[in-house]
């Protein structure tokens, strides 16, 4: 039996990333967690921001961002992110977060993430209060000692990583649990069954 809850958002879990923006001076950073991969080739990144946020009015103005992966460690910076504006606060000062120079961007990135992208926006989407952004990713930092022999940011570094999630339903953070497979190849065993029958 199922139960229906209506039209919901409910989707579990979700990454909890920290989007940094940046108009001359000023330098700000909220948490999102509406965010995905939405392409390959152009590697693309998609962000829905809420009309009224500050940081869409620094992203709207440069047209660009960074997406920083923070480690489940720092799930309590990642929630201030998310409580106050920057209309308000300097977060970066306040979190005594280190901001590092990009490659291609003038957006800087956050050092104590593990993982960075810098994105140029491409497009945007109004949907009534919230507005997604379609960027592309122009270029990708990985921590230097959590690089895998095969120079991939794969489950093994997620571990490493140890990338936060975000459970929005009932608004709770969680690191990741055991891995369970590898990707398109665990599949492949009910292929061979479905082929059997
Ligand atoms: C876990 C978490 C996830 C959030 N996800 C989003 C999101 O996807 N989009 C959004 O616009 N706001 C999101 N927020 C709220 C913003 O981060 C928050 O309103 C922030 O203070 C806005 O900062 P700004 O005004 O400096 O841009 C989230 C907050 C939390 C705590």
């Amino acid at each position: 039996m199922k139960r229906q809850l209506g039209p919901s958002t409910a989707f579990f879990p979700i990454p909890a990333a920290l989007i940094v923006s940046k108009d001359g001076d000023k330098v700000n950073v909220l948490t999102v967690s509406w965010i995905g991969i939405v392409s390959e080739t152009p590697p693309m990144v998609g962000i829905s921001l809420r009309r009224d946020r500050y940081s869409l009015e620094l992203i709207r103005k440069t047209k660009e961002f960074t997406v920083n992966i923070p480690s489940a460690n720092l799930y309590r910076e990642t929630d201030y992110c998310g409580l106050v504006s920057g209309r308000n606060r300097d977060k970066l000062r306040d979190l005594n977060f280190t901001m590092l120079e990009s490659r291609k961007i003038s957006t800087p990135i956050i050092k104590e993430c593990p993982y960075n992208m810098e994105c140029v926006v491409k497009q945007e989407i109004l949907l009534g209060e919230w507005v997604l952004i379609l960027a592309e990713i122009v270029e990708t930092h990985l921590d230097e000692d959590k690089i895998n022999p095969s120079n991939r940011a794969n489950i093994e570094i997620s571990k490493v990583v140890n990338p936060l999630v975000y459970c929005a339903e009932v608004r709770e953070y969680w690191s990741l649990g055991e891995k369970l497979g590898n990707g398109f190849s665990s599949g492949k065993e009910i292929i061979q069954r479905a082929g059997k029958k």
